[in-house]
């Protein structure tokens, strides 16, 4: 197998600058993402330097503590979540600037006591009047906080001071009410105010797409139709629905994965060149990547998608329940946990090249990959090659769990005999960066304190999302899958995700492999 030359690993300097001076708002200061990624991603920053000196927090839940009470059950939450070594010194520095407000945000007499309490904060740290309010909270809350918040005059911002709210999918759960959403939030507050996260971005593998495709020249002259055969987008997972059947049986795999997610991948992929890397350059040419996927027809839908439902079956050599049988889950459920479908892009560039998606829960392998595969040479000279060693030439980005990029290209089996072998061409991040300790929120909310955009949604991005999807939901509700659970735990979904592509003489890419 041919390998890339190794190269030692580079010391890891800071980045960037300090973000802004500001007070940071945490709805939902008790919750599992403020825990888990939150809290440790800003430590992680205190640490790398780029959280400013002026800086402080406020996390509001309904459980009544005291600021003392509160800073004690965070620290004990470090040592669980923390990506690495806490430094005392470090900690000691953050968690005095935390501080914590008991109430209900859908109470309009918290707001009052909010800003009081902003006020305070930002004399005492010095935060310069800047405001980060981050709803980690359930998505009815977006809307309805963000208009009480402006009722107090907290979302006012002026060339002094900044106001930003940072809110997380689910943006609606579907167009019309994706789009009520947007209305609701753009009555108070500007778009450049709004940070819509999807956490796939913070993704170093997933940002690196931009690098591979614009900071090279071999890609882009054949980066189109005349070269690409398609492209497959893999989201597999292992997990099941966990503790969240409550949630996921009224959303689904569709709407847990593609609009968001996966529609990053598509068009951070396939969109044209940005004029530069300013915000609404590359996010005006993700747009229109979107608005140019062909919208499927009701027949389309019936053609060109699939859904599945776990049973039992057997994951990493356990023994798990079928997908009906999973707290919170009705027994006759009718949601997917598995969607494979084949979009096409109306465009010069991508006219008739597939683009096949894929994604599901307790799938035998965790792997997020895109794959890109080229046409096939014409092989005339290799007349008397065994068609299965003609493989044609794949660019694999590997997103997660491993984070590299490898390119399949034939090469001649050494022997007298001209024979061809499929071999990769491997570079993994780790070998020449190291591993970076992150939870991968560091750099969206660095960004946000520093009024960067490029990594979040637009209003007009989220919509275009939903436009891919609606018709295939719609379809889907007037035709309830009958055959559920149509594929075991531990396999790669239903057999009609294989056909999918095999009526157009395609395989998916076999990660076990
Ligand atoms: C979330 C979905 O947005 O993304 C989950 O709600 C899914 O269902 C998760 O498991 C996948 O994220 P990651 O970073 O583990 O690929």
């Amino acid at each position: 197998m041919a390998q890339t030359e190794a190269m030692p690993a580079i010391e890891q300097p800071r980045i960037g600058k300090p973000g802004d001076p500001c007070t940071m708002v945490i709805f939902g200061a008790s919750g599992d993402l403020t825990r888990r990624k939150l809290i440790p991603a800003l430590y992680n920053l205190a640490k790398n330097e780029l959280l400013s000196r002026e800086f402080a927090v406020i996390g509001i839940a309904r459980a009544p503590m005291s600021t003392e009470e509160y800073r004690k059950k965070v620290s004990e939450d470090i040592k669980q979540f923390a990506t690495d070594k806490v430094d005392p010194d470090i900690w000691e520095w953050f968690i005095r600037r935390l501080n914590y407000l008991s109430g209900d945000m859908g109470d309009k007499g918290l707001y009052p006591r909010l800003k009081d309490l902003l006020d305070k904060v930002d004399q005492d740290h010095s935060t310069h009047g800047n405001h980060m309010y981050y709803l980690a909270t359930a998505a009815d809350f977006f809307g309805p906080t963000v208009e009480h918040l402006a009722e107090v005059g907290l979302m006012q911002q002026d060339a002094q001071r900044w106001r930003r709210v940072v809110i997380e999918k689910p943006f609606g759960h579907d167009l019309e009410s994706a789009r009520l959403l947007n209305q609701q939030l753009l009555r108070v507050a500007e778009e450049k105010q709004i940070y819509r996260i999807d956490h796939y971005l913070g993704k170093e593998t997933v940002q690196n797409i931009l690098a591979l495709r614009f900071a090279n020249g071999i890609f882009e002259p054949i980066w189109n139709r005349r070269y690409i055969d398609h492209i497959q987008i893999s989201v597999a997972e292992t997990v099941g629905v966990e503790k969240r059947g409550g949630y996921y049986d009224k959303a689904g795999a569709l709407r847990d994965m593609v609009p968001n997610h996966i529609m990053q991948l598509i068009s951070l992929s396939a969109m044209e060149p940005p004029v530069s890397f300013r915000a609404d350059a590359v996010r005006d040419e993700q747009g229109k990547i979107l608005h140019a996927i062909q919208p499927m027809s009701s027949e389309d839908v019936l053609i060109r998608t699939v859904r599945g439902q776990y049973g039992e079956g057997m994951v990493g050599g356990e023994r798990v329940p079928a997908y009906r049988s999973e707290p919170g889950v009705p027994e006759d459920s009718k949601t997917e946990t598995f969607v494979a479908m084949k979009l096409l892009i109306d465009n010069w560039r991508w006219a008739d090249v597939p683009f096949y998606l894929r994604t599901g829960k307790h799938l035998p392998s965790r792997s997020t990959s895109i794959v890109i595969q080229f046409r096939r040479a014409p092989f005339v000279l290799f007349r008397d090659t065994p068609v299965e060693n003609l493989m044609p030439n794949q660019l694999v980005l590997n997103i997660q769990p491993e984070e590299g990029i490898s390119l399949r290209f034939a090469a001649k089996v050494p022997g007298p005999a001209m024979r061809l072998g499929a071999v990769n061409m491997n570079f993994e991040y780790t070998d020449y960066f190291g591993a970076i300790p992150s939870t991968g929120y560091e750099r969206l909310l660095h960004d946000c304190m520093i009024g960067d955009a490029t990594l979040f949604q637009r209003a007009d991005m989220v919509e275009a999302g939903w436009c891919v999807v609606s018709p295939v939901l719609d379809v889907w509700r007037a035709l309830p899958a009958r055959n559920f659970p149509n594929y075991a735990a531990g396999t790669w979904g239903p057999k009609e995700a294989e056909d999918l592509l095999e009526r157009d003489g395609r395989h998916w890419r076999d990660f076990e492999k």
